[in-house]
């Protein structure tokens, strides 16, 4: 299992354990942990509800042209921003830290 971190407005990180094994992208780990993430689209990369901000971490797979369409919608996006449901957990992401965008920000 890897570790992802996902840090609030007050800098406060909390650890999250993830499989690897099962196929889960980030967004259905953080609604199967309680973060209130409306994934209206199912993890299609057609809803952006799914917006987080990448802080720090190993580096991830380039964002696809889906996702790169979806985050140009938004109003504001951010250095690091991408769409959690396009973010496999694999032991590749083992210590990611991400910061929930707002929905539609
Ligand atoms: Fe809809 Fe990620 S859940 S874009």
């Amino acid at each position: 299992d890897i570790r992802i971190y996902v840090e609030d407005d007050a800098g406060q990180r909390t650890e999250l354990i993830g499989p690897t094994d099962m196929g889960l992208n980030l967004m259905e780990l953080l609604k199967a942990s309680g973060y209130d993430i409306m994934a209206t689209c199912g993890g299609m990369a057609l809803c952006a509800t799914c917006h987080v901000e990448v802080l720090a971490g190993p580096a991830l797979p380039e964002p696809g042209d889906d996702e790169l369409d979806m985050l140009e919608t938004l109003p504001v996006v951010h250095i690091g921003s991408r769409l959690s449901c396009q973010i496999r957990l694999t032991p590749r992401t083992d210590g990611l830290v991400v910061r929930l965008a707002p929905t539609g920000a």
